[in-house]
């Protein structure tokens, strides 16, 4: 009797796809971080990676079971700084769910390779190892690399490529952010390779802080000119302007520490920022706004509260004096920028309101506290990572409360 003998082709199923697309929720809230983060200044100004991250990444997968090109997306933890161990949970299309666990490391920030152990479930199960590598820095990469199988169905081989993305620790700058289209321009540190610093993360900490002040001077001789470029009230731009020797003090007072835990004196270059704006537009009024809410009622309310706490806190007289001064300049800084924000909100017209309110609904996500010494930063006036957070989410809190009376009150 003859046989009707049909190859049966593994097929991918319903109940798989639903497991699987638990996968891909977790990597679109990965990317939604990521993209919140971006809001956020800095990061590797203070040279701290975490040593804890998370991340997510998302591409194609090639060949295996199922159909020949699939989606892949996944998630990582990643523990360990250059060198590190990692563990990924990842789907290939609706056909494998790979585990996968492995070392990790970067090659000069410019490339990274991995490997591991890869068990695949799903149309048909297997394991096997895991490669992988690609150009790309410790917070983006492509992940270039497969599975191949040596137990179990040889058919569920996979190749990949796939963009990496670890979302990068949140931090703040403690004066106006100087911004360049969608990014932050901060002054380049000239430093002796002779110096060997005193302590590394207080070191870290004040050089970051003292580049964001330095920027802060030519952001706020822009802002001045540009509010009188655009027609705003005179004491808007004056306020403006007497801001810019606030932020020269503060920039002196913590270069100077930034040098005392580096090891050597420091110098950092000046930068220069001419207007945006001749006259007054809809752009232009949207534009402040959207700044004076981020980097004044956000950033600096930020910066302010933090050097009050960082103050309240400080053994050291040098620190103690800094923040002293620090953060009254901060809050009268805030302070401007929501003047600025309810003139612009008066003047702007639909474009500015709409903008202004969509911008103040959306919170930020706050990343995760590296390990600190916590003795030593708060003899220093300096805030954990964990407490810059906290200050952060009081500070949006009360913010989001105010501007929400100012769009009632300017309706
Ligand atoms: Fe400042
Ligand atoms: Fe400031």
């Amino acid at each position: 009797m003859k046989v009707n003998a049909r190859i049966r082709t593994p097929q991918p199923d319903a109940s798989r796809w639903l497991r699987q697309t638990l996968g891909g929720a977790a990597i679109a809230a990965t990317l939604h971080g990521t993209a919140a983060h971006a809001d956020a200044y800095c990061s590797m100004l203070h040279g701290v990676q975490n040593t804890v991250n998370i991340g997510g990444h998302l591409g194609l997968a090639f060949g295996g079971l199922g159909w020949p090109v699939k989606l892949n997306y996944g998630l990582t933890l990643r523990v360990g700084r250059q060198g590190a161990g990692f563990a990924r949970i990842e789907g290939m299309g609706i056909s494998a769910l790979h585990l996968t666990a492995g070392a990790t490391g970067n090659i000069k920030d410019s490339a990274f390779l991995e490997g591991g152990f890869t068990g695949s479930i799903g149309i048909e199960s297997a394991a096997g190892i895991h490669v992988a590598g690609g150009p790309g820095n410790p917070g983006v990469g492509w992940l270039l690399g497969g599975f191949i199988p040596f137990l179990g169905s040889g058919n569920a081989w996979t190749g990949q490529a796939s963009l990496l993305v670890f979302p990068r620790e949140i931090c703040f700058p403690s004066g106006r952010a100087l911004r360049v289209g969608s990014d932050f321009a901060l002054p380049p540190v000239l430093a002796s390779s002779a110096f060997a610093p005193v302590d590394e993360a207080l070191a870290a900490g004040w050089v970051g802080d003292a580049r964001a002040e330095l920027a802060s001077v030519p952001a706020f001789l822009r802002l001045g000119a540009e509010l009188r470029a655009v027609g705003a009230p005179a004491d808007l731009s004056r306020d403006a302007i007497a801001a810019v020797e606030d932020e020269q003090r503060h920039a002196a007072a913590t270069v100077a520490l930034a040098s005392r835990w580096s090891g050597g004196a420091l110098a950092m270059v000046p930068l220069v920022a001419a207007p945006r704006f001749d006259r007054p537009s809809p752009a232009a009024l949207t534009e402040l706004a959207l700044e004076a809410w981020h980097d004044g009622c956000l950033g600096e309310g930020t910066a302010a509260l933090a050097a009050r706490w960082g103050f309240a806190r400080a053994r050291d007289g040098e620190a103690a004096g800094a923040l002293a001064r620090i953060g009254p300049d901060e809050a009268r800084h805030a302070e401007l920028s929501w003047r600025i924000v309810e003139w612009t909100l008066r003047t702007g017209g639909r474009s500015v309101r709409n903008a202004v309110s969509d911008a103040g609904s959306v919170a930020s996500v706050p990343g995760a506290a590296a390990e600190e010494d916590v003795e030593l930063l708060a003899w220093n006036g300096r805030l954990t990572g964990r407490e810059l957070n906290q200050a952060r989410a009081e500070i949006e809190q009360k913010a989001m409360r105010r501007l929400r009376r100012l769009l009632d009150t300017t309706a």
